[in-house]
């Protein structure tokens, strides 16, 4: 007799609707979607200024909508972005929300949704669960890929001066989520490299994770890595490569479905501190850590990157070692391809704050309890120390 099968949850957001150019007819699908017309979109200010937004709010204001645009939203956004954007919301009489960027606004539009109709206070909801009561209707439009956070329960705020933090319930689900690929065809070629490794460390991190790992997730895991694996350096290189970009778009929502069932690990404990305090893109910092973690996870880890070598590789008859290093090669290669910067002293880190930022590292234990490996702060600073 097997030990069967473990109890697992899987929760994703109410549907996904993939349609190359549906940002451009939004008005219309949103009009059967929803009853609610008063529409908060948060977005940031190159989105609204490059006019990535203006078919949009066309086809909005043709099906009746009335919108108001919150674009204040900055990369890795602070507490005072998301009260201020809970105050124009409030102001309009909101009664829907649409983020439309990437996880920084996305993201925001998520809390907004709640905030918009709850009365608890920000500070009580850092941490999994404390989100008491609902929200109003929320819908999700990437145009990275990506973070993923269309797909998942979670907001990552900057608190203070450095420091990340993250709130996670069931409410952060979108009820909807739109993946038009057109809309990341104006992605610079070094953010759709960083934004998609983002995208596989996510996939890669859940595969790994050694809590709440199960096997809906590394579906998603693996099928997410099928589809990416190919096609970042082409997004990068290839700018308008249709196929590339609906490739990259579908993979990273996958591989953020993924993660929100089976939670990330190392790579991202060590990266918010890099964002944190050098104010580094989040897809970057991972970029920047990834090689360095999945060497150190290799003794415990290899049979599952074995297994994902299959994946980005093909089959191979040769040993488990030998496709587990295969796999953390591949994943260096792809990153060397790909154009994103390689050493922390790249960018900017300098070496005499690497013990600082492995303490800081030590406070993201919501994550590295995931890690397949512990990580003490010795082994942190040594990880710093290998990717600088
Ligand atoms: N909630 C989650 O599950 C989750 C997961 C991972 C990361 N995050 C968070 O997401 C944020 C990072 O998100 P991100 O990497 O998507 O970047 P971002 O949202 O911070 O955007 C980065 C820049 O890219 C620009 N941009 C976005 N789309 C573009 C396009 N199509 N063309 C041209 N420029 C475009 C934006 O204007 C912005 O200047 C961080 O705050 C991170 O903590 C959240
Ligand atoms: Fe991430």
């Amino acid at each position: 007799m097997t030990d069967g099968i473990a109890s697992f949850s899987f929760d994703s957001p109410g549907s996904i609707f993939v349609d190359w150019g549906g940002a451009r007819r939004i008005g219309e699908t949103l009009s059967g979607w929803f009853s609610e017309r008063t529409l908060l979109i948060v977005t940031d200010r190159f989105l609204h200024e490059s006019g990535a937004l203006d078919d949009a709010l066309a086809s909005l204001a043709a099906n009746g909508f009335s919108v108001t645009v919150f674009d204040q939203v900055v990369a890795d956004p602070p507490e005072s972005v998301l009260m201020a954007c809970v105050g124009q919301g409030k102001a309009a009489g909101a009664d829907l929300v649409l983020g439309f960027g990437g996880g920084s606004s996305m993201d925001i539009a998520k809390l907004a949704a709640v905030l918009l109709v709850g009365a608890q206070e920000l500070s009580d909801l850092y941490g999994i669960g404390k989100i008491s009561g609902g929200r109003v209707p929320l819908v999700q439009v990437p145009t990275t890929a990506g973070t993923g956070s269309e797909m998942t329960n979670i907001t990552i705020l900057t608190t203070g001066e450095t420091t990340k933090m993250g709130i996670v319930g069931h409410q952060l689900y979108a009820d909807r989520v739109l993946l038009d690929a057109e809309l990341t065809l104006g992605l610079p070629a070094l953010q759709t490299a960083a934004t998609g490794i983002d995208a596989m460390v996510h996939a890669i991190e859940a595969f790994t994770s050694r809590h709440r790992k199960n096997p809906l997730s590394d579906v998603f895991t693996r099928e997410a890595l099928r589809l990416m694996a190919p096609n970042l350096v082409t997004a990068c290189t290839e700018p308008d490569n249709r196929a590339a970009r609906e490739a990259m778009l579908l993979g990273a929502a996958l591989a953020g479905q993924a993660f929100a069932n089976s939670p990330v690990g190392a790579v991202h404990a060590l990266a918010y501190p890099l964002g944190g305090h050098f104010h580094l893109p989040h897809g970057l910092t991972n970029a920047l850590m990834l090689g360095p973690v999945l060497r150190y996870n290799m003794h415990a880890a290899a049979p599952l990157y074995a297994e994902l070598a299959d994946v980005v590789l093909g089959a191979s008859e040769e040993g488990l070692q030998a496709r587990a290093a295969a796999f953390v090669q591949f994943m260096e290669d792809l990153m060397d391809r790909s154009g994103a910067p390689r050493r922390l002293r790249d960018c900017k880190v300098t070496e005499d704050s690497l013990p600082m930022l492995a303490r800081d590292a030590m406070l993201q234990t919501r994550l590295l309890v995931n890690n397949p490996v512990e990580v003490t702060e010795a082994d942190a600073l040594a990880l710093y120390r290998e990717a600088f």
